[in-house]
C-alpha cells in the first residue's frame, strides 16, 4: 500500500533511494527503510519519518550500487523500527520490502516456526524473507527460482523487491495487486511503486502486470510471470510530471481517495469473507467472540464520518445479529456517566486511531470493564493499543481531510463483524453465503457508479450556488443521507442536513421552497413507496428534487429534476453503494466553489483535542 523505490546501476544508490523515498512521501507512512549491497547486505529503518531514517545513516562509500528503499503503512504489526522493512532471513542475507498483504501469512509462519525459524518482528512481509530462504536451501536452484516458487505459495497482494548477498549483482521484483513500474536508464534501472521516484531519472518505464516479475541486472532485464514463461514487454514513455504523479492522475487527493474504493472494500475483506464456505474469520476478535456474541448490548462510539459508520453499523448489527445497539457520539457518551457492564461490548470506530474524544469514550468503558473493540484504519495506532481486540479496515492511508474510503471500509468491516456475530446463531452458513456473495460483487458496482462521475459532474453545475441542502433516506440510507449532508458542508461551505425521510414532515418541511434542493435516497427497497410519498411532498412545495435511484427504475424520472441510477445490492448493503455519489456530488460542487477540497478551512484529518 505505501512506497517502494529500487536502485541497480553504476551509481551510488543510497542518495538515489533516500530521495525516491522522498518522493514517495505524499502517500503517508509510518517507517523507512533501506537495504544497499555490495558483497554484504546493510540494512537501516526507522520507525517516523524518512529523515529519521537519514539521520541513522553512515557514510556509504560509491561501491554500494544496488539498493532497495521502503516507506511502510503498516498492516500487520505495529509501525515500530523491527517491523520496518526490509525484512530478513535469519541468516540476514537476503532482504525483501513489500508493498500489500500476505493473506495466508499465519500458516506459513507457523510451518516455518515447526521447521525452526525466528521471527523478530509480526509483519506478513518478514515471513515472505524467510520463505524464500526456506525454499532457497531446500530446492538446487538460484534466487528468482526461490522467489517464484515462494509466490506460488502466497495468498494475497505483492508490489516486492528482494536482494540477496549471495547473488549480489541483481535485484528480482514481483507484482500481484500492487502497482510495480520498473525505469530503463542507461546502465542502470530503477523500481518505483508508482513513477515519482523513477521521472527524475528516466521516463522511459515498463509496466509490470500482476502475476509477472522482473530480473534487473545492470545492463540487462528479465520480465517473465511466476509461471516462468518469459514475457515480451514494450518500453513506455511518461508523459506526466511528479504533481500528476502524487494524486495518480486525479486533481486531488479525495478524488484519487473516492476510485480508491473498489479496491479499499476488497481489501477490507480480503482474507476475512470466505464466499465458498459462508464464514467470516477476524483474527482480531477471535480470542474474545464468545464474549462479544453474548453480549448483552453494544455501544458504538465514534465521531464524525465515523459516527455514521456506527449507525449503518447499528442497523447491521441489530438485522444480522439481533443484538441490541446503541450509537454515541464519542464526546457525549464520555462525560454523561453512562451506565456500563461487564456484559456490555462497546466499539470505537476511528479512521485514525487518534481521535481524542474517541480514545477518551474507550478509556471509560474500560474502566467500567465493557469490552472494548477498535474499528481503526492506522494500524499500531493510539485506538488500535487501548481497545481490547479489533479489526483493521485495510483502506490504505487516507490523505483528503473529508472522509471517504474509510467510511466504506468501515461499513464492509462492519458486515463482516455482523456476519461474524451472527453465526452459529442467529444466520446459517448458507445465509452467510448469500450475504458475501452479493459482498463480492460491490467493488465491481462501486465502480459502475463511479463511472458516472461525468453526469454527477453536470448535476454539480447545477446546483453549486445553493445555499442549502437537505438530505432523506430511511432505514439503511438515513446514515448515509448524513453523511452526504456532512460531505457537502466540509468541503463546499453549503449549509446541509441529513434527515431521515419520514421526519421532513415534522419540522425541515418549513424550508423547502424553490431554491432549496432535495436529495433523495430512493432505492427499490422496503420503503420506496413511502419515499416516493416524501418526493411527492418536496414537490408539491416546488423544492428541488434530486434521486439517486435503482437502474431501471425509470418511473422515478418523472418526479426529480435530476436522477442518477445505481445498481442495487441486498439492502444492508447499500450504504457502500449509494453514499459514492452523494461523496462525488459533494466534491465537484466544492471544486466549482473555488474551495480547497483536500484541506478545508477549519478542519484537522485527526482531531487529537477534545
Ligand atoms: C470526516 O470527513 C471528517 N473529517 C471527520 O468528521 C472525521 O470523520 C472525524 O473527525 C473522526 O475521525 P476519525 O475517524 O479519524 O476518528
Ligand atoms: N503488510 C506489510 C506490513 O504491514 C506491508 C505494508 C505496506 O504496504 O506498507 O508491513
Amino acid at each position: 500500500m505505501c512506497g517502494i523505490v529500487g536502485y541497480i546501476g553504476k551509481k551510488n544508490a543510497s542518495p538515489i533511494l533516500i530521495d525516491g523515498l522522498k518522493r514517495l512521501e505524499y502517500r503517508g507512512y509510518d517507517s523507512a527503510g533501506i537495504a544497499l549491497l555490495n558483497g554484504t547486505l546493510h540494512i537501516h529503518k526507522k520507525k517516523g519519518k524518512v529523515a529519521d531514517l537519514e539521520q541513522i545513516l553512515p557514510e556509504f562509500s560509491d561501491s554500494l550500487t544496488i539498493g532497495i528503499g521502503h516507506t511502510r503503512w503498516a498492516t500487520h504489526g505495529e509501525p515500530n523500527d523491527v517491523n520496518a522493512h526490509p525484512h530478513t532471513n535469519e541468516a540476514g542475507d537476503i532482504a525483501v520490502i513489500h508493498n500489500g498483504i500476505i493473506e495466508n501469512y499465519g500458516a506459513i509462519r507457523a510451518e516455518l516456526q515447526r521447521k525452526g525459524h525466528k521471527f523478530k518482528g509480526d509483519t506478513d512481509t518478514e515471513v515472505l524473507a524467510h520463505l524464500i530462504d526456506e525454499i532457497w536451501n531446500e530446492a538446487d536452484c538460484d534466487f528468482e527460482t526461490a522467489i517464484r516458487l515462494a509466490l506460488k505459495e502466497v495468498d494475497g497482494t505483492y508490489g516486492l523487491c528482494a536482494i540477496t548477498s549471495r547473488e549480489p549483482d541483481k535485484i528480482v521484483t514481483a507484482r500481484n495487486g500492487s502497482p510495480l513500474i520498473i525505469g530503463v536508464g542507461e546502465d542502470e534501472f530503477l523500481i518505483g511503486s508508482d513513477a515519482s521516484p523513477i521521472v527524475s531519472h528516466t521516463r522511459k518505464v515498463i509496466y509490470l502486470n500482476d502475476g509477472e516479475m522482473a530480473i534487473l541486472t545492470r545492463d540487462s532485464y528479465t520480465i517473465k510471470t511466476i509461471e516462468n514463461v518469459t514475457m515480451p514487454k514494450a518500453i513506455d514513455e511518461l508523459t506526466f510530471g511528479i504533481a500528476e504523479i502524487e494524486k495518480a492522475g486525479f486533481d486531488h487527493f479525495m478524488l484519487k481517495e473516492i476510485f480508491e474504493q473498489p479496491e479499499a472494500i476488497e481489501n477490507s475483506m480480503r482474507g476475512r469473507a470466505l464466499p465458498n464456505e459462508g464464514q467470516v474469520r477476524l483474527g482480531g476478535i477471535r480470542e474474545h467472540i464468545d464474549r462479544l456474541r453474548n453480549a448483552k448490548r453494544i455501544i458504538i462510539c465514534a465521531c464524525g464520518t465515523s459516527w455514521h459508520s456506527g449507525l449503518v453499523g447499528e442497523y447491521l448489527i441489530e438485522e444480522y445479529a439481533r443484538i441490541p445497539v446503541e450509537v454515541e457520539y464519542a464526546s457525549e457518551f464520555r462525560y454523561r456517566h453512562p451506565i456500563l457492564s461487564k456484559d456490555d461490548v462497546v466499539i470505537a470506530i476511528s479512521q485514525s486511531g487518534e481521535t481524542a474524544d474517541t480514545l477518551a469514550a474507550i478509556r471509560e468503558a474500560k474502566a467500567k470493564g465493557a469490552l472494548v473493540l477498535g474499528i481503526c484504519n492506522v494500524v499500531g495506532s493510539s485506538i488500535a493499543r487501548e481497545t481490547d481486540c479489533g479489526i483493521y479496515t485495510h483502506a490504505g492511508p487516507e490523505i483528503g481531510v473529508a472522509s471517504t474510503k474509510a467510511f466504506t471500509a468501515q461499513v464492509t468491516v462492519l458486515v463482516l463483524l455482523a456476519l461474524a456475530l451472527s453465526q452459529k446463531r442467529t444466520l446459517s452458513d448458507e445465509q452467510t453465503k448469500d450475504i458475501i456473495q452479493d459482498l463480492y460483487q460491490l467493488p465491481k458496482k462501486v465502480q459502475e457508479i463511479l463511472n458516472l462521475n461525468e453526469e454527477i459532474f453536470e448535476m454539480a453545475k447545477v446546483f453549486k450556488d445553493a445555499r442549502n441542502f437537505l438530505y432523506l433516506g430511511r432505514g439503511f440510507n438515513f446514515p448515509v443521507a448524513l453523511e452526504g449532508a456532512l460531505k457537502l458542508k466540509e468541503i463546499s461551505y453549503i449549509h446541509a442536513e441529513g434527515y431521515p425521510a419520514a421526519e421532513m414532515k415534522h419540522g425541515p418541511i418549513a424550508l423547502i421552497d424553490e431554491n432549496m434542493p432535495v436529495v433523495f435516497i430512493a432505492n427499490k427497497d422496503s420503503s420506496y413507496q413511502k419515499i416516493i410519498s416524501n418526493i411527492e411532498e418536496v414537490r408539491s412545495r416546488k423544492g428541488r428534487v434530486i434521486v439517486i435511484a435503482s437502474e431501471g427504475d425509470n418511473d422515478i424520472d418523472k418526479l426529480a429534476e435530476f436522477v442518477i441510477h445505481i445498481p442495487d445490492a441486498m439492502m444492508p448493503l447499500m450504504p457502500l453503494l449509494t453514499v459514492i455519489p452523494l461523496q462525488l456530488l459533494a466534491y465537484h460542487i466544492a471544486v466549482l466553489r473555488g474551495c480547497d477540497v483536500d484541506q478545508p478551512r477549519n478542519l484537522a484529518k485527526s482531531v487529537t483535542v477534545e
